[in-house]
C-alpha cells in the first residue's frame, strides 16, 4: 500500500447472515482492516447491477456482496441471483477497461465471524494490489481542475 493510497472497500452484507458474521467478527475482536464501508441489505437478491457500478462510481477501490450459503437464502433464490449479477457486473467492468478482481461475491454465514475478518483482508489486499479505482482519480483530477484558483487580493 503506499503512502497516500489508503483503499476504499464496500460490502454488501445479507442481514441474516454476512453482517451477523460481520458483527460476530466485531464480537470476536478478529482484527481486520478498517477499509471495509459496509451496506446492510435484507438479501443479496436485493443488490442490483446498478448499485454496484455507482459504487465503483462514487469512489469505491473494491467492492463485495456476501449472502447466505447456497440453499440458505432467507427469500430462497436471492444469492444466486445476486451471483449472476456480479457476474455481469465483472464483465462490464471489463469492458469498460476496470479489473474485474475488484468485484467479488462470498457467502458467509452468521457463525463465520472469521471467514467475515478473512474476506475483509483478501478485498483490502486485493484493491491495494490493483491500487486506486481509475475512476475515483479522474473524478477528482476533474474536479480539481473545476476549482478556481485562489489569487491575491488586488490594491
Ligand atoms: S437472505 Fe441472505 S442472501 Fe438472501
Amino acid at each position: 500500500m503506499t503512502e497516500d493510497y489508503s483503499p476504499k472497500v464496500v460490502g454488501f452484507l445479507c442481514r441474516w447472515c454476512s453482517y451477523t458474521g460481520a458483527d460476530l467478527a466485531g464480537a470476536m475482536r478478529l482484527q481486520y482492516p478498517p477499509n471495509i464501508r459496509i451496506i446492510q441489505v435484507p438479501c443479496t437478491g436485493k443488490v442490483d447491477i446498478i448499485h454496484l457500478l455507482q459504487a465503483f462510481e462514487v469512489g469505491a477501490d473494491a467492492v463485495f456482496v456476501s449472502g447466505c450459503h447456497e440453499g440458505d437464502c432467507h427469500y430462497v433464490a436471492g444469492n444466486y441471483y445476486a451471483r449472476k449479477r456480479v457476474e455481469r457486473v465483472k464483465k462490464i467492468l471489463k469492458e469498460v477497461g476496470l479489473e474485474p478482481e475488484r468485484l467479488e461475491m462470498f457467502h458467509i454465514s452468521a457463525s463465520e465471524g472469521p471467514k467475515f475478518a478473512s474476506v475483509a483482508r483478501e478485498m483490502t489486499e486485493r484493491a491495494c494490489k490493483l491500487g486506486p479505482n481509475p475512476v475515483k482519480v479522474e473524478l477528482r483530477a476533474a474536479w480539481l481542475a473545476e476549482q478556481p484558483v485562489a489569487t491575491a487580493a488586488a490594491c
